[in-house]
């Protein structure tokens, strides 16, 4: 049987400016999702990368007297270092401006063009250029002419263009999101499409003057004056990442074996794009749909929209300032437990504080440390085995078959929340037991030694199938602790793990503790 796949991607960045919390949490979910997957012994694909054409870019170039390739060079290093810092273990970066890239989106548009499903007109409307998107009359009217994103005045073109016969593959597209209830997630948002795309859709101008671009952009094909849109430009990447279409023989076959793409993460602004232009295009190209598009939500900051001017803006610097306090894998950790992925959240340092505290001090890292040193006391430092039959430890075992059950469906549908309830339900459940049992009480009665034992397995066995759940979300200090129990990640992850694998015999040593207090 061939090998499972899972190729994930997140949206390429924008290199106008430095990274910010918004994009840190796109790129660790996707993080996350690829490591999971990884232990689980799928052969994962992950990517990432960044957005290089378009007007933003130009005129943002132009306001700091660079060029928009200098720009580009740049800001790319600071998307590409904050990744290194959070430990992000993406296959592939891409960048559109790179020839691998734009040579592809030439290939694909001349397909288009090919099949008569580009024609030439002529484009009257307004352009958000904050989002590199066509707004109709009534929407702008509805918005004062201004932006619903970045409420910024929208810009007026007239123009010669060509254009995408969209509305052809709407049909077809409703056609499979109704057939597909997985294909846009979360629900709300998939109705939110279905509701829109029954209004009506009109075909999409993918062109603009190159001129207008400072020539900074992929030339079309069949009219190198105009440059193809910048969306049509991005969302190719999902596929020419992959050496696809194929050009040449520099393809490496390994690549086929990911598409269809199993996840698009992405921000809720950026829906429609993945989900209508995107799909139609491939429609268009009778290339297979990717399975999954996720929409998550919006950060806030301290409780309100993050802005520079508000001073509540979490940037690059920022968190790595977080990261300094606490560790990457605590900001990886808050960011995903904090908020239930899809809905919009806040971030506040308060909170982070409260849950590094509560759930990861006092309760995973005391766990461990109570473990580790009971078995350090009474069992010369190595685990022992089950005894005496101990009926409390049916909760434990119970909380444990519950994550090992639950974490794959979670992950499957992107709930990271779920995923750490129940590693959190499980390290409740634990501390709990020792709470109940006592089993420092019972150190002292040699007669009860038997059911000592059992307790302390237990534990530690209800600690290793923690950490090793917890290890794509905080993959540094799950080997850590793992190594206080002496053993490595292999030992506590894969599809095959389950209660009661833990060795008797193997050498526990005390080590330091995984969350040291802070004020
Ligand atoms: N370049 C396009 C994407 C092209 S994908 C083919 C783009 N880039 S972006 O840099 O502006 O934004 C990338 C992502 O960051 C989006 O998914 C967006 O939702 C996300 N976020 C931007 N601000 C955010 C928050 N405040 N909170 C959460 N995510 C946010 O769009």
């Amino acid at each position: 049987m061939s090998e499972q796949t899972f190729y994930v991607t997140t949206p390429i960045y924008y290199v106008n400016d430095v990274p910010h919390i918004g994009h840190s949490y796109t790129t660790i979910a996707a993080d996350v999702l690829a490591r999971f997957w990884r232990a689980q012994g799928r052969d994962v694909h992950f990517l990432t990368g960044t957005d290089e054409h378009g007007i933003k870019i130009v005129k943002s170039a132009a306001a700091r007297e660079m060029t928009p390739r200098q720009l580009a060079d740049d800001v790319v290093v600071h998307f590409q270092d904050l990744w290194k810092d959070l430990n992000i273990a993406n296959d592939d970066f891409i960048r559109t401006s790179q020839p691998r890239h734009e040579q592809r989106v030439q290939a694909l548009v001349q397909r288009l063009v090919d099949q008569d499903d580009i024609y030439e007109g002529r484009y009257e409307g307004w352009y958000d250029e904050g989002q590199e998107e066509f707004v109709t009359e009534s929407t702008a009217r509805d918005n004062d002419y201004k932006s619903a994103i970045t409420s910024r005045p929208l810009t007026r073109y007239s123009e010669s263009s060509w254009f995408f016969r969209l509305s052809k593959y709407v049909p077809a597209l409703i056609e499979h999101i109704q057939a597909h209830p997985r294909f846009i997630l979360p629900e709300a948002r998939r109705n939110e499409v279905l509701s829109k795309l029954a209004l009506g859709v009109e075909d999409l101008s993918i062109s603009r003057p190159l001129e207008k671009l400072g020539g900074w952009g992929v030339p079309m094909p069949n009219d190198p004056t105009h440059s193809v849109y910048v969306w049509i430009d991005a969302l190719s990447n999902y596929y020419t990442a992959l050496g696809m279409p194929k050009i040449g023989d520099e393809f490496d076959g390994r690549c086929e074996r990911f598409w269809p793409c199993d996840l698009h993460l992405i921000g809720k602004d950026i829906l429609w794009f993945h989900a209508v232009y995107w799909p139609c295009m491939l429609l268009a190209l009778k290339i297979p749909l990717p399975k999954t598009i996720f929409a998550h939500g919006w950060w806030t900051a301290e409780g309100k929209k993050m802005s520079k001017t508000l001073g509540n803006f979490i940037s690059n610097d920022d968190i790595r300032h977080i990261c300094g306090t606490y560790s990457r894998d605590v900001y990886r950790y808050f960011l995903l437990r904090a908020v239930n992925f899809g809905s919009d959240g806040d971030f506040s340092r308060d909170q982070l504080q409260l849950r590094y505290n509560a759930e990861l001090a006092n309760g995973v890292g005391n766990l461990l440390s109570r473990t580790v040193n009971m078995i350090g006391r009474y069992f010369d430092a190595a685990v022992p085995a089950v005894q005496d039959d101990v009926p409390e430890a049916v909760a434990v075992r119970e909380a444990a078959e519950a994550l090992l059950r639950g974490a794959a469906p979670a992950m499957e549908l992107c709930q990271f929340h779920v995923y750490l309830d129940l590693v959190m339900d499980l390290v409740y459940a634990t501390n709990k037991f020792i709470d109940v049992t006592e089993p420092f009480k019972l150190a002292k009665d040699a007669a009860r030694k038997g059911r000592l034992a059992t307790i302390l397995y237990t534990c530690a066995e209800a600690v290793r199938i923690i950490l090793g759940r917890l290890a794509p979300v905080m993959p540094e200090t799950a080997r850590r602790g793992l190594g206080q129990l002496g053993l490595d990640e292999s030992a506590a992850q894969g599809q095959a793990d389950r209660w009661g694998l833990l060795a008797p015999g193997t050498a526990a040593a005390k080590g330091e503790g995984l969350f040291p207090r802070k004020s």
